[in-house]
């Protein structure tokens, strides 16, 4: 049954204001957003509102005790100016999996799918079509009760703003292996996609760029022996002509560009493994010149080429980015799925339908 979001346009449109040949990364907000509030009961009053501040309490629980989760998602317009989804059904269940986590309620799916379809639909000029340029998608749900102790708040906010973006890394990333600080242990909320976790990565990340580097490559917390992530992207490796990507145990959020990247993969018989890598391995596949490329795997990243991996002193120089069969190609099968220049043999594409659009 469809739910009974109501729709309050803006008086005027932004969308003047956009160079999309010229879009930093998440700066410029389209016009409308979907806002529905959990009462403690129920999600309630679910509506697409024009984008504006929020007031909130000081003693808000989510600004105190980080009860704050989300998702990050893309449309694009395929060849026929249809806008499309991609995998959003993946999102809305990794969303509810990060609040089962953080003890936050879930939000029914066809909630999330009904409210993200029409606010794509009503928003749907801000999706950019020029090259490389996408309409970045990011769900969030926060805490709303006014409580200054420590326990789970009884009301939220589920909001899904949109953004048009241009690349996040606008040329190849130089990684520092971090030794001292960790992102997640097992156990811990690093599979969840929970403000904490980026919070906690910043203080490194900036160490890490006051050095020169771009971001950080994360260890495990027990014995800095196993890579993890990046903190905003999976990480991929090819040795020996063998994908291979970290293993998600727990502390390592289970990326699903990574996921589609795995599938495509395994359609074009590339081999592929999600293993174990401990930094040893992978200085030892540099060593001996296995290792041909790396990158960082995530919504917005995309494909992010590693240039540089920095261990210790010893510094491993990638080859140049016009050799990386793979990540070039992954690249190039992800934004083809996604403005219809691919064939979507795996029935991830989800068209914005004009009859979907329909507001009650
Ligand atoms: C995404 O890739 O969508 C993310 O949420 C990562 C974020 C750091 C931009």
């Amino acid at each position: 049954m469809p739910h009974n979001i109501r729709f309050e346009p803006v008086s005027a449109s932004r969308l003047s204001e956009v160079d999309f040949n010229n879009i930093p990364f998440g700066r410029k907000f389209s016009d409308h957003i979907f806002v529905v509030d959990f009462d403690g009961e129920n999600w309630v009053d679910p509506r697409i509102v024009p984008y504006a501040n929020f007031s909130i309490s000081p003693a808000n629980m989510a600004l105190h005790y980080g009860q704050s989760i989300f998702e990050g998602m893309k449309a694009s317009k395929n060849q026929d100016g249809v806008p499309c989804l991609m995998r959003p059904e993946m999102h809305v269940k990794r969303l509810n999996s990060s609040a089962k986590r953080m003890c936050m309620p879930e939000l029914p799916e066809s909630l999330f799918l009904e409210g993200l379809t029409k606010l794509i639909g009503i928003d749907s000029e801000w999706i950019p079509t020029v090259q490389g340029a996408t309409l970045y998608i990011r769900p969030l749900m926060f805490a709303t009760e006014e409580h200054v102790g420590v326990a789970v708040s009884k009301t939220y906010t589920f909001v899904i703003m949109t953004c048009p973006v241009g690349p996040y890394y606008t040329k190849p990333v130089r990684l520092l292996v971090e030794q001292h600080y960790v992102r997640a242990a097992i156990g811990g909320v690093g599979e969840a996609k929970t403000a904490g976790n980026y919070g906690a990565s910043l203080y490194p990340a900036q160490m890490a760029k006051e050095k020169g580097y771009d971001q950080v490559m994360w260890m495990d917390a027990k014995e800095f022996k196993y890579i993890q992530e990046a903190g905003t992207m999976n990480l991929v490796f090819v040795i020996d002509g063998v994908v291979v990507t970290p293993l998600a145990d727990g502390a390592i959020l289970k990326g699903i560009t990574l996921n589609s990247f795995l599938h495509i993969l395994k359609a074009k018989n590339i081999p592929c493994e999600q293993r174990h890598i401990t930094i040893d391995e992978l200085v030892e596949a540099y060593k001996s010149g296995k290792l041909t490329e790396a990158f960082g795997a995530g919504t917005a990243a995309v494909v992010s080429h590693v240039s540089e991996i920095t261990y210790n002193d010893f510094t491993m120089v990638l080859p140049p980015v016009s050799e990386r069969k793979i990540g070039n190609m992954l690249y190039n099968e992800i934004n083809g799925l996604r403005n219809g220049a691919v064939e979507d043999i795996y029935g991830w594409v989800v068209p914005v339908k004009k009859s979907a659009l329909a507001i009650v």
